[in-house]
């Protein structure tokens, strides 16, 4: 990637961390051992896997010992759900309408296959509304998934409330921490869940290795069967070199957590000028938010139409809106919040890392008021009612699955 391209899409996925690469290498070529091998290769291996092992359970106050090894964040989740449903056989999930596609279609699949589950809904800032989530609580419920910050708009939720209500009817808690962990301090004995979903590529790791926190004594089924690796919750030659990586990366999460500082600095600043623009609207809370999480509506102009202005000047991006996604929906998570679809249409999400500068929001604040203009000179709208009345005739999309940004 070009060095003058200015990457604020850190929600899809991050920068692997020159260190965390140099600590990759040897395990592609010179310590490329099977960790499940009895020779020296092979415990080599295996050392390195328990040591990036430990490295994952200290970012979130877990036993090693309670650390399984996945392909991703997907797959972590898909593993909590699929091995709770499977494991208990029936009854009645409760999960949030504002949850990533990896928990939410994981769940329609359930429903359609004889389990119950119940879509809590959120407040205008995003937050799941708890007294609605306990008042679904009921008889069958085992299972309780709510992400812990939302990838789009990055609020934060009530997961240690939640666990309360949870822990006094013996029912599981798993919270998809993808977003969250490396940027917020999380303890997973104080937030009280069972299981915790991670993903190494959102933390400046390699992408397609993951954890999943599963508490000691909680009893999931596996959902892909062979060697019995992972305390045969995940079978499969372990990655070692991705794993490697996540555990470097996780390593140096923690390590420099007070970095987050400097980013929701910039973070904020960026809030302050774009919120300036006429006739924008902030996405989730002000404060219930991921240090690097900015997302924007800018009405009358379509986010996708923003999305590549900006990245003709360089600057990378993301929207809730239609075909960067591959969907023509606009996103979930919006019109959950209470958002129109016009509205949703015209979001723009920012997301920061440490590898961005104080120089580059200086850029972004000249350039995307500048895109706005420009696009609002062209638009043919200039009010909800005339967005509306176009977007209500032209609408045919009809598409079941979530499609979702990362
Ligand atoms: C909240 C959340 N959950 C799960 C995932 C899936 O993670 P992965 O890309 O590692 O499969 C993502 C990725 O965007 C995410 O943001």
């Amino acid at each position: 990637m070009s060095t003058s391209r200015i990457y604020l899409d850190n929600a899809a996925t991050t920068k692997v961390d020159p260190n965390v690469l140099a600590e990759m290498l040897p395990y592609f070529s010179d310590k490329y051992g099977n960790a499940s091998s009895p020779h020296s290769a092979g415990s080599e291996a295996r050392e390195a896997l328990e040591e990036s092992r430990a490295r994952v359970a200290a970012l979130i106050g877990a036993s090693p010992e309670e650390v399984i090894f996945t392909s991703g964040g997907t797959e972590s989740d898909n593993l909590a759900i699929f091995g709770a449903a499977m494991k208990k056989g029936k009854g009645h999930i409760i999960t949030s309408c504002i949850e990533h596609p990896a928990v939410l279609n994981s769940c329609e699949y359930l429903e359609k296959n004889g389990f119950q589950v119940t879509y809590a809904p959120a407040d205008s800032d995003g937050i799941v509304k708890l007294d609605a989530l306990e008042r679904s609580i009921r008889p069958g419920t085992f299972l309780i998934s709510v992400m812990q910050a939302n990838n789009e708009i990055g609020s934060i939720q009530p997961i240690r409330e939640i666990s309360n209500l949870a822990k006094a009817k013996g029912i599981l808690v798993h919270t998809d921490a993808v977003q969250s962990a490396g940027k917020i301090g999380i303890d997973v004995n104080s937030l009280g869940v069972d299981m915790l979903s991670m993903s190494s590529h959102k933390i400046h790791g390699p992408k397609g290795v993951g954890a999943l926190f599963v508490k000691k004594g909680v009893q999931i089924l596996p959902i892909s069967r062979g060697g019995g690796h992972e305390k045969g919750l995940r079978s499969g030659t372990e990655n070692v070199s991705g794993i490697v990586g996540f555990g470097a990366a996780a390593r140096l999460a923690k390590e420099s957590m007070g970095e987050m500082e400097r980013v929701k600095k910039m973070r904020d600043r960026l809030m302050g000028g774009l919120l300036k623009v006429e006739d924008t609207l902030l996405n989730g809370s002000r404060t219930q938010r991921l240090p690097n999480n900015l997302n924007i509506s800018f009405k009358f102009i379509e986010g996708e139409g923003l999305l590549l202005l900006l990245d003709a000047e360089g600057i990378c991006v993301s929207t809730g809106s239609a075909c960067s996604s591959k969907s023509l929906k606009p996103s979930h998570v919006l019109l959950a919040i209470g958002r129109s679809p016009e509205d949703a249409h015209g979001s723009l999400r920012l997301t920061l890392s440490k590898f961005n500068s104080d120089g580059e929001m200086g850029k972004v604040l000249d350039s995307v008021p500048r895109a706005v203009e420009r696009l609002r000179s062209m638009s043919p709208f200039k009010s909800d009612s005339q967005m509306k009345q176009f977007s209500d005739k032209h609408a045919t999309h009809e598409d079941d699955e979530h499609a979702g940004i990362h």
